[in-house]
């Protein structure tokens, strides 16, 4: 079934250029040789908190936090070239909330959980244009991490990815630098979120390995 839902299309040229355009069109900060020079997405840890099997669902913030709304969207690339759209693929988040709590501080499959245990965590499939959206919270800091949100994204032909990406405004900072955690994330891991009126909105561009 998910051979049937996962559809990779192989861009030509014109229509690479028309998905880059897209991305932009959405908001990318990025410069467009940047959009599409982004290279695999690097891995990093899971962490502790990851609940396997979370609700599909682009609101996460299921139980209603407290905290600044945010936007975070993205695109999920792939295929021989890495500039593949990958449609279907499930993409997971998971993250702190706006006191650096994870609901649960624990692991495992969600069965094990109540329903109110579970919060700021879900998984979306990509649409056709390979884009997902989630809304959520801003994650506050915790101990000696950079601000952070956790992902995981899975994808018929291609190697599972479980990453993290970051501010961009917090790179380079005293505390960025205490982070010893994905101590060189790439470019592209850096989201580049800004204000629009209340809302913290930002977008990313995953890269997934194919497989061997
Ligand atoms: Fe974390």
């Amino acid at each position: 079934m998910t051979d049937r839902r996962t559809l990779i299309t192989s861009l030509g040229a014109g229509l690479l250029l028309a998905a880059s355009r897209h991305v932009l069109a959405a908001g990318m900060q990025c410069a467009p040789a940047d959009c599409i020079t982004c290279g695999p997405t690097g891995s990093s840890t899971a962490g502790p908190f990851y609940v396997s099997n979370t609700p599909a669902t682009m609101d996460i913030n299921l139980l209603h936090a407290p905290g600044t709304p945010m936007r975070v969207s993205g695109i999920v690339l792939g295929g021989r070239d890495g500039r593949s759209v990958l449609a279907g693929a499930k993409v997971e988040l998971w993250q702190a909330d706006s006191e650096g709590r994870y609901h649960p501080e624990d692991n495992g499959d969600i069965a094990r959980y109540q329903a109110d245990e579970i919060n700021l965590r879900g998984q979306v499939a990509t649409g056709v244009d390979g884009r997902f959206t989630f809304r959520s919270i801003v994650p506050a800091h915790y101990g000696n991490r950079r601000r952070h949100l956790h992902w995981r994204l899975v994808a018929d032909g291609h190697v599972a990815l479980v990453t993290q990406t970051y501010w961009q405004d917090e790179r380079g900072t005293a505390r960025e630098r205490r982070d010893f955690v994905d101590r060189n994330p790439e470019e592209c891991r850096w989201i580049a979120f800004r204000n629009e009126g209340a809302v913290v909105a930002g977008e990313v561009v995953f890269v997934l390995r194919p497989a061997a």
